[in-house]
């Protein structure tokens, strides 16, 4: 039966640890992985815009042997020419694999179910799974380890802060997530998440005080306003700016490290002096973006 890969929500803390050693070990023997999809052709289909997501698949996929073939939303929003379903039912005639970033994870889920092939979810509305399965391979390769290390997130708790809550929870990261007021993630991602912390260990705080992220390893920031959010930056930005990741954040944290989804907004959500600054680890995770995505087309498309 074919697997998706739209969220980590139902992994097991093995498989998870499993698919990270893989990322690795293609990251550190690629030469060994250059024919897994050999023959094989993959869409990426794109509803809202990509720089690392599109490159890195395409790049990757590349890499593997491949051949991806890139759709753009062509005009707006998918659904308007024709279904989702009938879309994904006659993209899996011809493709071996979709990858697909949308405005809504409801477009993945019809996706999974019209298409006979693996859908890959490149972010939507609620999750970003393989931002967050480059993020702790970051954070591995950093400090040898996710097990028993502390990340706080700190800005709007969306797409981003579900994926790295989840996949963090199945490695047995410590997560911390600080919000402003009416900012948190949603509470029932926040529940599933503290349920697979369980199975590992790990701690789930939510707070809208930076006094929690005292003592963490890793402070992340993400964009304040995620695309398709048509808020004014000025109707948010005194809101949010007392929590701007910056050399005071990392100084009352004790942080040694700062990461970043990107795109980055410097001076806004984080200063441009970190981005830049020998405590960044943004370009690890954004090579790490198809280290990453490379593991999951192996285990999803590869031979058994
Ligand atoms: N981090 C990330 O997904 O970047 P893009 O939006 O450029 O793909
Ligand atoms: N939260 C951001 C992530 C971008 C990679 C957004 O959805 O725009």
């Amino acid at each position: 039966m074919k697997q998706d890969l739209l969220t980590f929500a139902n992994w097991t803390p093995e498989a998870m640890a499993d698919l990270l050693e893989l990322a690795v070990t293609i990251k550190q023997s690629p030469a060994s992985y250059s024919q897994v999809l050999a023959g094989k052709s993959i869409v990426a289909l794109f509803e809202k815009p990509s720089l690392r997501t599109r490159v890195s698949f395409d790049i990757g996929i590349n890499k593997l042997g491949g051949h991806m073939v890139y759709l753009d939303s062509q005009a707006g929003k998918l659904a308007g020419r024709e279904d989702s379903v009938d879309m994904a039912a006659n993209l899996s005639c011809w493709a071996d694999a979709i990858v697909a970033r949308v405005f809504s994870h409801s477009t993945l889920e019809q996706f999974s179910k019209a298409a006979n092939i693996p859908v890959i979810n490149a972010l939507c509305d609620k999750y970003h799974p393989c931002q967050g399965l480059a993020d702790y391979l970051t954070m591995y390769e950093q400090f040898g380890q996710t097990k028993g290390l502390t990340m706080a997130y700190v800005g709007d708790g969306n797409n981003v802060t579900h994926s790295l809550l989840i996949v963090g929870a199945l490695l047995g990261c410590n997560q911390v997530v600080i919000t402003p007021e009416g900012h948190e993630p949603d509470a029932e991602i926040v529940a599933h998440a503290t349920t697979l912390a369980a199975k590992t260990g790990a701690s789930i705080t939510v707070s809208n005080s930076v006094d929690a992220a005292k003592g963490v390893n890793v402070i992340y920031a993400d964009t304040w306003l995620s695309m398709g959010d048509d808020t004014p930056l000025a109707t948010i930005k005194d809101k949010f700016m007392p929590y701007q990741v910056n050399d005071a954040l990392m100084t009352l944290t004790g942080a040694t490290h700062v990461m970043h989804c990107q795109p980055a907004h410097r001076d806004l959500e984080i200063t441009s002096a970190l981005i830049d600054g020998d405590k960044s680890l943004l370009m690890p995770q954004a090579e790490n973006r198809m280290h990453g995505q490379n593991a999951i087309l192996t285990h999803l498309l590869g031979a058994k």
